[in-house]
């Protein structure tokens, strides 16, 4: 990881201080619409962090590449749901045929969406060890399956990375259903 990305991990972890660990259905519910959770609908977008966003293509995902950090887009009002860090996703073409059934059935043709924040204190999960097949958090080393559903294979996590069910039409990448689980970390 470059060092700029992860002193920004970090800073992202300060931020959210000792209380808010883990992200709540209800709390979503009573935010904004750039800080409520992902909904079924949403495109999944690469934002440059002024606003600006362009939609994710299947097609442009290589299969075992390095994950791209997205957040979900409202496409009816444009809203892009990056007023929570909760929301941030890694997405990534992974091999079907080695898939669990899990995550095979919150894929479409190898596409995968994970919440990009580690379960353990939060940092953002946001390297792909392509010879292990593992998401690596470089704060503390945990890591996960991405082909078992965001399973731990390696603590101090000991919660499994939620996953964002999608499909994809028009070779845009789309929310199918809410978060497998709320997003975050317990303290
Ligand atoms: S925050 Fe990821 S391993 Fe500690």
């Amino acid at each position: 990881m470059e060092r700029r990305n992860f002193l920004k991990s970090c800073a992202c972890v300060a931020a959210i201080g000792t209380t808010a660990g883990l992200a709540s259905k209800a709390d979503a519910a009573s935010k904004k619409p750039d800080s409520q959770r992902p909904k079924p609908g949403d495109l999944l977008v690469i934002e440059d962090g002024h606003g600006n966003a362009r939609p994710i293509s299947a097609s442009e995902l290589v299969l075992e590449a390095q994950q791209v950090m997205a957040f979900p887009q409202d496409p009816e009002s444009g809203v892009i749901r990056s007023g929570s860090r909760f929301n941030k996703v890694m997405v990534m073409r992974l091999d079907p045929a080695l898939m669990d059934e899990t995550t095979k059935n919150n894929s479409e043709d190898g596409v995968v969406a994970y919440s990009a924040i580690c379960t353990h204190q939060g940092c953002d999960v946001n390297s792909f060890v392509a010879d292990k097949k593992e998401f690596f958090c470089f704060c503390h080393y945990s890591r996960f399956n991405p082909y078992a559903a965001g399973d731990v294979t390696n603590g101090p996590a000991t919660r499994r990375l939620a996953m964002l069910p999608i499909k994809i039409v028009d070779d845009l990448i789309v929310v199918k259903e809410e978060f497998t689980r709320s997003p975050g970390y317990k303290k």
